[in-house]
C-alpha cells in the first residue's frame, strides 16, 4: 500500500529570528514510517522540525509551517491508500510575518494569531471510500470523548488517542500510551510500550493485517 505519514512539529515564523512551535520530536511519526516500510509498504514521510535521521527506504519530504504541510499532504494524498497525521500541527500562526527582526520597545507586546488550516478536515473533503485516514489526539483531559469528537468531526477512519499526562507517554520520550478508536466502534487499548512496538501494532491494525 501507499502510506503517507506526517511527523514532527511545525514552525510558524514571527520574524526572521523567532517562531512559534511545540514540543513534538517526531519520534512517533518516524517510528510509524519505519514500521510501515518494514511491513513492505511504499512510504512517504513528510517531516516537520525533527532532529531524527532520515528513514532509509522511505521517500522523505521536509516542511516547516502548517501551510507547507497542508500543501504537501494534499499533493501526496491523491495517490495514497492511507494517510497518518502524526505531526503536531500549529493551530494558530502569527497574523503578520515581519521581515528582519522585531525590535523590543518599552512595555508589553501583543502578538495577533490566526487559525491555520485544519489539514485533516480539508482531507476529509478529498477522501475517496478506498482511502484510510488516521489522526492523532494528544489529550490531557477527557481523553476518550475528545478523541471520539475529533474522529467524527474530521471524518477519520481511526484516531490514535494519546494520554500525555501519563508517565513516559507523549512528547519527547521513546515510549507511549495509545488507544486506537475506529469509526466502526472498535476500541483497541494498546499496551504501554516503545513507540517502535506501538507503531508496528498501529500499522497492523490500520492495514487490516492484525493477525
Ligand atoms: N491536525 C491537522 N491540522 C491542524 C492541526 C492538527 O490536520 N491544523 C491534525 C494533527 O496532525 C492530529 C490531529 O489533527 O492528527 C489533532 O487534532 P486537533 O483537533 O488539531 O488537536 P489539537 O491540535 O490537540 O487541538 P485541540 O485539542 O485544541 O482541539
Amino acid at each position: 500500500m501507499r502510506i503517507v505519514i506526517t511527523a514532527g512539529a511545525t514552525r510558524e515564523r514571527i520574524d526572521d529570528v523567532r517562531f512559534i512551535s511545540n514540543r513534538s520530536t517526531g519520534k512517533m511519526g518516524y517510528a510509524l514510517a519505519q514500521a510501515a516500510k518494514d511491513a513492505g509498504h511504499e512510504v512517504t514521510l513528510i517531516s516537520g522540525v525533527s532532529a531524527l535521521p532520515k528513514v532509509e527506504g522511505v521517500s522523505m519530504e521536509y516542511i516547516e509551517s502548517a501551510a507547507e504541510l497542508a500543501e504537501s499532504v494534499k499533493r501526496h494524498f491523491v495517490q495514497a491508500d492511507i494517510l497518518i497525521m502524526a505531526a503536531a500541527v500549529a493551530d494558530y500562526r502569527p497574523k503578520q510575518f515581519v521581515a528582519g527582526k522585531i525590535k523590543k520597545k518599552a512595555g508589553d507586546m501583543t502578538l495577533e494569531l490566526e487559525r491555520t488550516e485544519d489539514i485533516l478536515l480539508s482531507v476529509s473533503q478529498l477522501k475517496h471510500p478506498h482511502q484510510t485516514v488516521v489522526g492523532f489526539a494528544a489529550e490531557a483531559v477527557d481523553i476518550e470523548s475528545n478523541a471520539l469528537g475529533k474522529l467524527n468531526r474530521k471524518k477519520l477512519d481511526w484516531i490514535c488517542a494519546n494520554d500525555i499526562t501519563r508517565e513516559q507517554c507523549g512528547f519527547g520520550v521513546d515510549t507511549n500510551c495509545i488507544t486506537l478508536y475506529g469509526i466502526n466502534g472498535k476500541k483497541i487499548e494498546l499496551p504501554f510500550g516503545s513507540k517502535t512496538a506501538l507503531a508496528t501494532e498501529i500499522i497492523k491494525q490500520i492495514t487490516g493485517d492484525e493477525k
